[in-house]
């Protein structure tokens, strides 16, 4: 399949927010190799480690695979909550894989916070910036807070994160919450009932678009420098899910949200306001309401309608990542 997009708007300008974070990185280097993407922009934020450590992974990352790309430093903790301890087990020590870095960081920190930085560059670029989020949501909370019209400025938001029960999980962190809605529930409820495009890629469908041990090890074989790193940092990252009961591969989480961006037509949605409780055992779960729901919701029908992957061909997902890194 050819890559596909809207007739006159490309390339898609993308600032990435993110947390990395051994799937953040994979992600990375599918918008840094993807010819329809052009970064304009990496902002960090806690996470999937604490924020010095996410921030010093996305100079990493910028400076090896999107030299040149400005990388912001974003928030520390969620709105309302101190920071979480970093998730060692699931991304390392460094979070990154604990892989052996290779070569000099050549990448400054731009010298605003994130949420200025988002705020700067959608009015620097009204109706074209894709805000490509991976992570808590709390610079896109925090940007809506401090600009609130910058939400008419966006040309759309992609979400990874939530679960909506499709393939019959509504968490990883909890029974309840996936990681990203669990990390700050209360900036998802912010960003999810703001006026502007919202599409959410949870586990859904990310559950359902797993790299193999036999894809990634072809990544490493065929796909050059991109292709080893994409194999080592991985490593780690497939230990894990082995641990947690996946036989040999990984679960492609931000990368489909990477692929949503430019390839929506491998994704089926349903579109509908979507709330995320805030506290209490289930907080950070993700509920929508459907549009073909006839009753009334007040806590759902004042809000925008998002849209909220239900399906995806798996196969073609990963069929375009292992196109894009083999160039
Ligand atoms: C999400 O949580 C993080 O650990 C991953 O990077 C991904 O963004 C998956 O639930
Ligand atoms: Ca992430």
């Amino acid at each position: 399949m050819e890559y596909r997009s809207e007739p006159g708007t490309n390339p898609r300008l993308v600032i990435y927010d993110t947390d990395p974070g051994i799937d953040d990185a994979i992600a990375l280097v599918f918008q840094a190799r993807h010819p329809e993407i052009e970064l304009v922009g990496i902002t960090s934020v806690f996470g999937n480690s604490d924020i010095d450590t996410t921030t010093k992974n996305a100079l990493y990352l910028a400076s090896r695979f999107a030299p040149g790309v400005p990388v912001a430093r974003g928030a520390a903790a969620p709105l309302k909550c101190p920071p979480p301890e970093p998730i060692a087990h699931i991304h390392g020590n460094d979070a990154l894989g604990d892989i052996e870095r290779i070569g000099h960081v050549d990448a400054l920190e731009d010298g605003r916070a994130a949420h200025r930085f988002i705020v700067e560059t959608v009015r620097a670029h009204p109706g074209e910036i894709t805000l490509l989020a991976v992570g808590p949501m709390t610079n896109l909370a925090l940007a809506l807070e401090d600009d609130p019209e910058i939400a008419a400025l966006v040309r759309e938001v992609v979400v990874m994160g939530g679960a909506f029960g499709f393939n019959g999980t509504l968490g990883n962190t909890t029974p309840a919450a996936e990681a990203n809605m669990h990390g700050d529930p209360d900036a998802a409820d912010i960003v999810f009932g703001a006026p502007w495009k919202v599409s959410i890629v949870g586990l859904d469908v990310t559950h359902e678009t797993v790299m193999t041990t036999a894809f990634l090890a072809s990544l490493r074989d065929r796909a050059g420098d991109a292709g080893r790193f994409v194999w080592d940092v991985s490593r780690f990252y497939e230990r894990f899910h082995a641990d947690d009961g996946m036989s040999k591969g990984i679960y492609a989480h931000d990368y489909s949200a990477a692929a949503f961006v430019v390839a929506r037509e491998l994704y089926t949605v349903r579109s509908g306001p979507v709330r995320v409780l805030t506290d209490g055992i289930a907080a950070g779960l993700t509920i929508q309401k459907p549009a073909s729901m006839l009753a009334s919701a007040p806590d759902w029908d004042a809000r925008p309608a998002c849209d909220v992957c239900i399906g995806v061909d798996a196969d073609a997902v990963l069929a375009l990542f292992a196109r894009t890194l083999t160039g």
